[in-house]
């Protein structure tokens, strides 16, 4: 089976400069160690919010490292340096508007300002890339919400096989869905 890989970025200008520590990155590498059963292995960006960085961090993270899975953290917002949608948009083959559909629904249940994301989530090959805003407590507020439909949607594009830990988060397949050997 082939070896689970999954890429964390974190996108902020200030944690990219050292001026305050990325709370980001390591909030979502705990949400995923608790939701996989699986072994995987992290590869995790710390970079400013620009738009070409952000693309070049993406497509390294895809293609040569070969990641199933990337989360994006930061950069979803409406100010002037926020671009990490445009940059997600631009990488992918496909968008997936269900997933942000879904994590602003749910956020709402939290915060007023959850429609001020601007998040996206798309597939580039097999690899599957999801945006999340830069406050911790969203990470694991909208990864609650999406994540029973991240495994099947790896299998569909061929990735990883992903197992979670049913008592933290269930992933959902249908019926006829088959691990591989
Ligand atoms: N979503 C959840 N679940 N919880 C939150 O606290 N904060 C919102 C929104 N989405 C929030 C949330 C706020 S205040 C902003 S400005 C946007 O995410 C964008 O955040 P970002 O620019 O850090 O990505």
């Amino acid at each position: 089976m082939k070896e689970i890989k999954i890429g964390f970025v974190t996108v902020s200008d200030r944690a990219s400069r050292g001026e305050y520590e990325d709370l980001g990155g390591p909030a979502m590498q705990e949400w995923i160690s608790k939701a996989l059963t699986s072994k995987w292995t992290p590869v995790a960006k710390v970079i400013e919010d620009e738009q070409s960085l952000i693309e070049t961090t993406l497509k390294e993270l895809a293609d040569e490292e070969q990641c199933d899975l990337i989360l994006t953290t930061g950069g979803t917002g409406p100010a002037k340096r926020d671009v990490t949608p445009e940059a997600t948009a631009e990488v992918c083959d496909k968008i997936l508007d269900g997933f942000a559909e879904q994590m602003r629904a749910v956020s709402l249940q939290y915060v007023p300002t959850a429609i001020l994301s601007r998040q996206i989530a798309g597939t580039r090959g097999a690899c599957l890339i999801i945006n999340l805003p830069g406050k911790p407590s969203a990470i694991s507020e909208c990864l609650e919400a999406v994540f029973p439909a991240v495994p099947y949607c790896i299998d569909l594009i061929e990735g990883a096989y992903l197992e979670t830990d049913d008592s933290f988060v269930k992933a959902f397949r249908p019926k006829h869905a088959k691990k591989p050997n």
